[in-house]
């Protein structure tokens, strides 16, 4: 069974009631960041049952610079994966996620360069705006007392759970489940195994995702599990890997082009062509329905129910992508069934490659009736057990690969990742429009201005870190 009690809350809930929050990329001091640490102990809320009532949430991760800061030895910090060691900054993780030109990290403003250097990240949520305050006041007081620097970041959720572009996000989102295969088995169901989200836990492969260890301490008051008999610390268990990417977009221009496109496509003009490209492009509807039917015979969704409006496929009901584009963000993102030849080993591989999407908006909300220049955008999270294979491969390899589900010259249209070069073809989005398949030149709204890589360990591994 999963032990709550030990797992940061963010794992099990997004904090849909905390409404406002503020996240602080943290430069720990060169001696005193695990006194730091051991004062924010008690600030740190689990996913376990005592904490489900709490008004205030606040949790924390490290990069690898701000495990080093803590004390850990060299020895252990080799026991993290490499994509965690070498950072989202590093060249070849620039190569692959595109980050070049105006989205290079030496723009960044934070995560890309020694000046920007992320060593912790502190999150607080909050159901209101002085709520918010009080509780950072408490933490920025302890940066002050022990020198750390910080960047910080207003994130929010909309009251509808609207993103700027106006539609109901963080529909779909995993549903952990401890016991695998679950005993209730819908082949749609979004139930995942655990351990592709928290380490020391079975994965989709049936194995434990290999963690980080820690050498034993005679001075450990709060030991995690022991893992081999050199007396090394389970310093990963009930851990999570994160990934984070500030997404400045261009609102008005993604509104702009969708109203300009909008209007060659369909032959009988409506009002509303330009949300009707936007949603082929997300690949749902603006509140938040699927562009596909239900399988046959599946329970019809109410408005609001999550689960029932993630329990759809592509393959049976939309095969040839005459309704949810293959390019569309969504069907890129989670392909689904609609992998290779059949559903049921589509549905096997996509389990490994999940993500749990944690991202709120920054910046004003975007009005479309009175648009402005305000820089605004997303502050983009993904928590996983393996950033390689889920965070980084659905990145690359299904969301920015233009070989996507047959498509050629093809890239996601939301994150939109710039031509590396000029011999790049322009990317194109193809759409069924009425009558004939229709092409439209893509353009880029997304630049990137931040980025890290973090680990968010369990809260028993929290206070052995703070040991030091
Ligand atoms: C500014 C950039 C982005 C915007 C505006 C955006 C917007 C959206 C929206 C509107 C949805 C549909 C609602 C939902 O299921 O939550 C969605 C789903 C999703 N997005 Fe994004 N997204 C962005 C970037 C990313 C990135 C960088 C990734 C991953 C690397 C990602 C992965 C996903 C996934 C996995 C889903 C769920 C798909 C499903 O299960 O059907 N998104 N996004």
């Amino acid at each position: 069974m999963l032990e709550h009690d030990d797992i940061q809350g963010l794992v099990f809930s997004g904090y849909a009631r905390q409404r406002f929050a503020r996240y602080w990329f943290v430069k720990l001091p060169a001696t005193g960041a695990a006194a730091w640490l051991s004062r924010m102990l008690v600030r740190v809320t689990s996913g376990g049952p005592s904490e489900h009532g709490a008004e205030r949430r606040c949790n924390l991760a490290f990069s690898v610079t701000g495990l080093e800061a803590l004390g850990l030895p060299e020895a252990a910090l080799r026991t993290f994966p490499a994509a965690f060691l070498r950072g989202m900054a590093a060249p070849e993780r620039s190569r692959l996620f595109g980050d070049h030109g105006d989205s290079a990290p030496e723009r960044w403003d934070f995560g890309g360069t020694e000046a920007g250097r992320v060593d912790a990240l502190v999150l607080a949520y909050a159901p209101t705006a002085d709520a918010l305050d009080e509780e950072s006041d408490l933490i920025e007081d302890g940066f002050e007392r022990f020198g750390c620097e910080a960047h910080v970041e207003d994130a929010y959720l909309a009251e509808d759970f609207r993103d700027h572009l106006g539609f109901v996000d963080a529909r779909s989102n995993p549903r952990l489940q401890s016991l695998w295969p679950p005993r209730k088995k819908n082949r749609y169901d979004l139930a995942v195994p655990a351990g592709e989200f928290v380490l020391g836990y079975r994965n989709a492969d049936g194995h434990v995702t290999p963690r980080p260890r820690a050498p034993w301490r005679a001075s450990t008051r709060s030991l995690p599990h022991r893992v081999d008999a050199r007396r090394a610390l389970d310093l990963g268990r009930n851990g999570t890997f994160v990934a984070v990417r500030k997404l400045a977009q261009d609102v008005a221009g993604f509104w702009r082009f969708a109203e300009r496109h909008a209007s060659s496509l369909w032959p009988a003009a409506r009002t509303d062509d330009a949300q009707r490209l936007a949603e082929h492009l997300v690949g749902r509807r603006q509140d938040g329905a699927p562009l596909v039917p239900p399988p046959a015979g599946a329970r019809v969704a109410a408005a609001g129910d999550f689960p029932a409006l993630n329990r759809f496929g592509y393959r049976d009901s939309d095969g040839a992508a005459s309704l949810c584009p293959f390019g569309a963000h969504v069907r890129r993102a989670n392909p689904r069934d609609s992998l290779g030849d059949s559903a049921a080993p589509s549905l096997k591989a996509v389990r490994k490659h999940r993500l749990i999407r944690r991202g709120r908006l920054y910046g004003p909300l975007f009005e479309r009736a009175a648009p402005d220049a305000a820089e605004r955008g997303l502050l983009f999270m993904a928590l996983c057990a393996d950033l390689e294979r889920q965070f980084e491969f659905v990145h690359a390899a299904w969301l920015d690969n233009p070989k996507f589900g047959g498509l050629t010259h093809e890239r996601d249209p939301l994150i939109g990742v710039p031509a590396r070069d000029e011999t790049e073809r322009t990317e194109t989005f193809s759409l069924a429009a009425s009558p004939f398949r229709r092409q439209v030149t893509l353009e880029r709204f997304v630049r990137v201005r931040g980025g890290a890589y973090l680990f968010m360990p369990g809260l028993r591994a929290l206070a052995y870190l703070a040991e030091g």
